[in-house]
């Protein structure tokens, strides 16, 4: 049995007032269920492990640098996020790759230092609308999948996260034959290139406009183990039914 995961990421939201959120979900979630982590903002993150204390909830960071220190203003290294507690990493979201323009090596690179420091890496991948409609998403997924994530890649290290750009933050979500075709196709490669244990084993999330009313259909997916979610993870009261439909699936 693959383990199930429900990521939240916060993005640029939130603020100290929002750790309360952390404790009303930590209440909530069963000894059994599924795991569950939050990514809120850097400056967040050793309260966040403070505030997340005696309940399942982990918490991650949503980037790190790709070198492990040096002159590199304003940057975060996997070393300080381990150092905070925090257990996870977001490596190559599409908001990363588009506006600070990561490559799929800049990510390997990112990763690389993720496991170096003991922090899980959650890849991201993703096509853009216009990929979509051209079909071109299975060409892109695979190029991005091959390019970012190392080889060393484990059901422990690793965790892969299929959100397509025209999804995320739009309310629009793709068929379930569609993210059943994706997260097949993922699961194929994985299996190709890392072996059937470790390639059966890794993770696979589905993130964009995952909601508490859209989650069940999602998670009935066979390869999709889990959701990385952005707004709805702002609030317990929407984050805690998505992973309750998860729990369930
Ligand atoms: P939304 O759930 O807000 O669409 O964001 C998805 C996402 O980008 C999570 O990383």
């Amino acid at each position: 049995m693959r383990r199930k995961l429900a990521a939240g990421n916060w993005k640029m939201n939130g603020t100290a007032a929002s750790l309360a959120e952390l404790a009303v979900l930590g209440a909530q979630l069963d000894d059994e269920g599924p795991d569950v982590v939050v990514c809120p903002p850097a400056p967040l993150l050793y309260r966040a492990v403070h505030a997340a204390e005696g309940t399942r909830i982990d918490i991650g960071a949503q980037d790190c640098h790709m070198q492990s220190k040096g002159a590199f203003t304003g940057d975060i290294s996997a070393e300080m996020i381990a150092d905070t507690g925090a257990r996870y990493v977001i490596a190559g979201h599409s908001e990363r790759r588009d506006a600070h323009e990561e490559r799929n090596s800049d990510i390997r690179a990112k990763v690389s230092m993720a496991w170096a420091c003991d922090l899980t890496a959650i890849i991201c991948i993703g096509e853009e609308l216009s990929d979509h409609q051209q079909n071109n998403t299975l060409d892109i997924i695979a190029g991005q999948l091959a390019g970012s994530l190392p080889d060393a890649a484990t059901a422990h290290n690793t965790v892969i996260a299929y959100e397509p750009i025209w999804a995320i933050g739009t309310g629009k979500v793709p068929t379930l034959e569609q993210i059943t075709q994706v997260h097949d196709f993922i699961r194929e490669k994985l299996i190709n290139r890392l072996g059937q244990d470790v390639g059966d084993a890794i993770p696979l999330l589905y993130g964009g406009s995952v909601k508490p009313d859209n989650a069940e259909t999602i998670f009935r997916a066979e390869n999709v183990d889990g959701a990385l979610v952005g707004g709805a993870s702002l609030k317990a009261a929407d984050f805690a039914p998505i992973i309750a439909a998860l729990a369930r699936s």
